[in-house]
């Protein structure tokens, strides 16, 4: 894991605003450990509110429509996305792919949209069990990268790429380090291939039951920057014993041991002032980089209104 490690977390369609101090909790704890860059993807419904809780972290949207405007009622703009205060936008998750029917082409039509309005992207790649057990798993990623990925001026700079096997997502399977290792290596010469040196700024995430207890190993493979976590980033306690593990690859994480201290509460009922810390090992020669302190106190003395 050459590159700065990064972190999201996909909250899907789970979370009201009680779920906020969860986002609160991440982005605190996230404050002391500058290693690793984190963001969230809340429901579009949180988005607004997630920014204006979290002021360190990134802040992203799962999915937005190809479109700037117009009739098509329910869907969201990636300009609307950015005004209400996201980063980036999830593009291509497998879920939207089966559930909706979005094809490659959709996708990047999605994220060149959010590219043109200044947004990153995150495009999610990844095959079923049954390609896998067929053979096909690269050639079906590298069909899905060659049909969806971005191809504008500079694109390069605004994607993320997220391997994800459809099989491993919320199933607490995931595939052997050798295949994930084989796997991100095959992505890595498929980016160089479209984008040449461009595709060194892009980094690849893995994706599909990301734990506390298996993070530390799967971000420890060759060519794996980073983790699309679901389930394990609806809490701060989980989401950020994933953080740790990336911060700091090389102290391991014992699960069940306690990462965080939270008044002996449940992370879902803490109350976001009692305050949420890092044991004091963690955070032992850690510090509060300054582009994090500037842009905290820029964010606090400009809030966004909608
Ligand atoms: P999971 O989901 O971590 O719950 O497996 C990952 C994802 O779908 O992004």
């Amino acid at each position: 894991m050459a590159k700065r490690p990064y972190i999201v977390g996909n909250w899907k369609m789970h979370g009201t605003r009680a779920m906020l101090a969860e986002a609160r909790a991440i982005d605190r704890a996230a404050e002391r450990l500058p290693k690793a860059d984190v963001a969230l993807a809340p429901p579009h419904t949180l988005i607004h509110a997630t920014r204006l809780e979290a002021s360190l972290i990134g802040v992203g949207a799962q999915d937005c429509h190809p479109a700037d405007g117009g009739a098509h009622t329910g869907d969201v703009s990636a300009a609307m996305l950015k005004d209400a205060g996201a980063d980036f936008v999830i593009v291509g998750h497998s879920e939207r792919r089966a559930d909706h029917g979005e094809s490659d082409a959709l996708i990047k039509a999605k994220a060149e949209a959010a590219i043109a309005v200044g947004l990153g992207v995150i495009v999610c790649v990844g095959e079923t069990e049954a390609q896998r057990d067929a053979g096909e798993a690269e050639a079906v990623v590298a069909a899905q990268l060659a049909g969806s990925l971005p191809q504008a001026e500079g694109a390069a700079d605004k994607v993320t790429v997220a391997y994800e096997p459809v099989w491993a997502i919320g199933t607490g399977r995931t595939p052997t380090i050798a295949d994930v290792t084989a796997m991100h290596r095959s992505i890595r010469a498929r980016l160089e291939a479209i984008y040449g040196a461009g595709a060194d700024a892009v980094r690849i995430l893995y994706g599909g039951s990301v734990k506390p207890d298996n993070a530390a190993e799967l971000l420890a493979a060759d060519e794996v920057d980073g983790a699309l976590v679901g389930g394990a980033s609806l809490t701060a306690e989980s989401f950020l014993g994933i953080i740790v593990a990336a911060a700091e690859p090389r102290r391991r994480f014992a699960a069940p041991q306690p990462l965080l201290r939270m008044s002996g509460k449940d992370p879902s009922s803490a109350h976001p002032e009692e305050g949420l810390s890092l044991s004091k090992a963690h955070l032992e020669g850690l510090r509060v980089p300054r582009a994090c302190r500037a842009r905290r106190a820029r964010l606090n003395a400009t809030p966004e209104p909608l």
